[in-house]
């Protein structure tokens, strides 16, 4: 059985939302959760504001812990892999890798055969409405109950076969910056036709959060959605198809494209 502690290597951005996200979940106590970076005082507020351990010793976090996340960025995390290589047992550790780009056959060359699952979340992650992607190693499998419950306090969860994790990467975590550019787009649009900035923010917000939430609690396609708006010689589908005459869907999927075809070149 291995240890509930977890411990997160790299307290920064997602390190640090995934620890606040699982305490404000209520599936772990601050205590059980030590993060660590290469300087303390990067992180002494995590100590301090939210009462989790904090070290700069990753071997010692990872002697306290069952369950290791490593979420330091992909540009120092091969040296880094190396350093863990003889403190991460199997039997012993789970090992969640969130690096970007980083495969499982890489993380086993480092670390050998343990159980090591790659994780794919996004930045809402800090407000538990992350999409995360999963994809586990033979002896991952093992732990994939724990490791789901973990993510789905976090937001939803999906596992995939890894082939698919650069499109999860470019859909799902790059996705957050896509939807905040249309949010963008259309508060400005809301300045031009009278509304404050501040104003015009919130109603573009408040209309995706609305247009989301239909389609995830109906279990709804956009276009049924779409088409309870469009009235027949009127506003929206005015509106609609100027946008997609100015390439509206059509720049989305190139972009979601061009992401995935970048995101094939690192990783090969
Ligand atoms: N942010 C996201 O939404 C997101 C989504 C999916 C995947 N990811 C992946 O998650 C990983 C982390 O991203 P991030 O945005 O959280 O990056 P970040 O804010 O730079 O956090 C990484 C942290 O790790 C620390 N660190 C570096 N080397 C370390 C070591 N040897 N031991 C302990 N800590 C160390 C860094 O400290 P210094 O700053 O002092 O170097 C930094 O605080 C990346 O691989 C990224 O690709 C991120």
């Amino acid at each position: 059985m291995i240890s509930k502690n977890i411990a997160i290597i790299g307290g920064g951005n997602l390190g640090s939302s995934i620890a606040k996200g699982l305490v404000k979940s209520g599936l772990m106590q601050a205590n059980q959760i030590t993060i660590t970076n290469l300087e303390l005082e990067l992180i002494q507020h995590l100590k301090d504001e939210d009462g989790f351990n904090i070290t700069t010793n990753n071997i010692e976090a990872i002697e306290g812990a069952g369950i290791v996340i490593i979420a330091v960025k992909p540009t120092v995390a091969r040296g880094l892999l190396a350093q863990l290589n003889e403190t991460l047992v199997s039997g012993d550790h789970v090992v969640i890798s969130v690096i970007s780009g980083i495969k499982i056959d890489d993380l086993e060359g480092f670390l050998g055969q343990m159980p090591i699952i790659r994780a794919m979340p996004n930045t809402a992650i800090a407000i538990q409405e992350s999409m995360t992607a999963l994809s586990f190693n033979e002896k991952g499998l093992q732990y994939k109950k724990e490791v789901v419950e973990i993510f789905d306090q976090l937001g939803s969860t999906m596992i995939i076969p890894e082939s698919q994790m650069p499109a999860a990467t470019v859909l799902a975590s790059c996705g957050i910056a896509f939807a905040l550019r249309f949010l963008r787009a259309a508060s400005q649009g809301g300045i031009e036709i009278g509304f404050s900035s501040k104003l015009s923010q919130e109603i573009a917000a408040q209309i995706m959060k609305g247009a989301s939430k239909l389609i995830i609690e109906n279990n709804s396609h956009p276009e049924p959605e779409i088409d309870k708006v469009t009235t027949p010689l009127g506003v929206t589908i005015k509106s609609l198809n100027k946008m997609e005459y100015e390439g509206f869907s059509s720049s989305l999927i190139q972009g979601v494209v061009a992401g995935y075809n970048k995101i094939l070149e690192t990783e090969s």
